[in-house]
């Protein structure tokens, strides 16, 4: 025991049979797992949000965040396929640095993929509102955004939090193919998008390039710069840390899990830096600025409704894959929580019919519907943010530690450059958390506040490893 707490041993991380999950997945639906997490409202609605905070250099801040989780993905899979066990940063975290660093980074966990959920569920409401419009059809407003923005709550996004919720209540292995039809829809869209806006590119819209400079800053009370715009289109480029979470369900740890989490990064950030171009490209950031649906706006006011309704029809098509995937995430960690003792253990239980945890699935689904209800986008996701960021600086320290303490052990995927890539990438998300507007951070302590009172009142008392 170190003064962190136990240390789980690796050998150990699986659980007992009665508790474990079923093996369904191989690696084509480990990618369209990744890739259906990945592409998600970071790219169809943050682009607006960067460009507000960057201008055209929106571009760069897509660059700085996809290398800093290039370096947390290599991390990741070196882990990921190590430690093959549900639960991903909050095991690793757990077997490395103990157990109350592994609380930490399980609470930071919930609101990745809960708040990541709510974000894309907004995102959601936001081309459907705007595809409803078009068609001529008027909602009453008061349902149609929370109280930030003059209404009750955003019905739509409710809606398809518990919609997505019941879905995985249903199983994993049916979930998981339809998430790969809905990954080809989001793709082709996307696609459609850049081959109908490229046309109109002019260099003239990356003029001035970078108008709010580089650092993060407040400028007429709003968060500027590229920093301030990487910290919050880093939204877009999370998701393969949900193929690692689902670890033990594949069939080939070592070979399906580095093909799911590499592959997918590789063809998501391809994908990105097209579409960023072909927007800031052919609209000035301005008009991009603030949009609910940038992508579809691009598109009409080049004189293409036909295309705009089919991309955001896409999106409303697709767009669940992702909360699909995250809310997957999501149950897995309070799944190996509960199974841990951590949180109370009936939570843990697998259905006999479907093999998912039901029971914390549903709680999941309300969390994520009631925050997406009542609260601002941008809010969210960057939350979500801070999450995340702590959880990848845990697993590039878990990486770069293990290497260290346990060089021998069995390595079906090795990092390159370990010691650089996990640096690189515990910096990178430094900078990238103190970019964050400063009412986010003080939340996101507020949070982990809030999670270590529950962790001395509750957790650290049922800990199994404790005995
Ligand atoms: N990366 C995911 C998205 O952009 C969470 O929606």
């Amino acid at each position: 025991m170190s003064f962190l707490g136990p240390i789980k041993p690796i050998d150990q991380t699986r659980g007992d049979p009665a508790h474990r999950l079923r093996a369904t997945l191989s690696w084509p639906h480990l990618v369209a797992l990744g890739v259906g997490a990945i592409v998600g409202t970071g790219i169809y609605t943050l682009t607006g949000v960067g460009a507000e905070r960057a201008g055209p250099a929106v571009l760069l801040a897509f660059a700085i965040a996809g290398a800093v989780c290039a370096c947390a993905a290599l991390a990741y899979a070196e882990l990921a396929t190590m430690i093959p066990t549900a639960g991903s940063a909050y095991t690793y975290t757990y077997s490395v640095l103990g157990e109350t660093l592994a609380w930490v980074v399980g609470w930071s966990l919930i609101l990745e993929y809960s708040l990541a959920c709510s974000t894309v569920a907004v995102g959601w409401s936001g081309y459907l509102i705007g595809w409803l419009q078009s068609a001529g059809v008027v909602l009453p407003p008061l349902l149609l955004a929370g109280p930030h923005g003059g209404g009750i709550v955003n019905l739509p996004a409710v809606l398809v939090s518990l919609g997505v919720a019941g879905m995985l209540m249903a199983g994993t292995r049916e979930s998981a193919t339809l998430n790969i039809m809905l990954v080809i829809i989001k793709l082709v869209a996307l696609a459609t998008f850049v081959i109908m806006a490229l046309p109109a590119f002019s260099a003239d819209n990356l003029h001035p390039f970078m108008p709010y400079g580089f650092a993060s800053h407040v400028e007429g009370g709003q968060t500027r710069g590229v920093m301030a715009a990487a910290a919050i289109v880093f939204f877009a480029f999370y998701g393969f840390d949900a193929v690692a979470t689902s670890a033990e369900e594949a069939k080939n740890p070592g070979r399906d899990l580095t093909i799911g989490i590499i592959g997918s990064m590789a063809v998501c950030t391809l994908i990105y830096i097209l579409v960023a171009l072909a927007a800031v490209g052919a609209l000035p950031y301005t008009a991009l600025a603030g949009s609910s649906e940038p992508l579809a706006l691009v598109l009409r006011s080049l004189g293409h409704p036909v295309a705009s309704y089919l991309v955001a029809g896409a999106a409303l098509v697709a767009l669940p894959s992702v909360i699909l995937v995250m809310m997957y995430g999501q149950s897995r960690v309070f799944f190996v929580m509960a199974r841990d003792g951590l949180l109370p253990q009936g939570l843990a239980r697998v259905s006999g019919r479907t093999g998912s945890p039901v029971l914390i699935t549903g709680i999941t689904g309300l969390f994520v519907a009631v925050i997406a209800g009542f609260f601002r986008l941008d809010e969210i996701a960057e939350l979500a943010n801070a999450g995340t960021l702590i959880a990848f600086i845990a697993v590039a320290a878990c990486m770069m530690i293990l290497r260290r303490r346990a060089p021998d052990l069995v390595r079906v995927f090795r990092c390159p450059a370990p010691y650089l890539v996990g640096t690189l990438a515990i910096a990178g998300c430094l900078y990238l958390m103190v970019s964050l507007p400063g009412t986010t951070l003080v939340r996101f302590v507020g949070w982990n506040m809030l999670g270590l009172l529950a962790y001395f009142a509750y957790g650290r008392r049922h800990s199994l490893i404790r005995g």
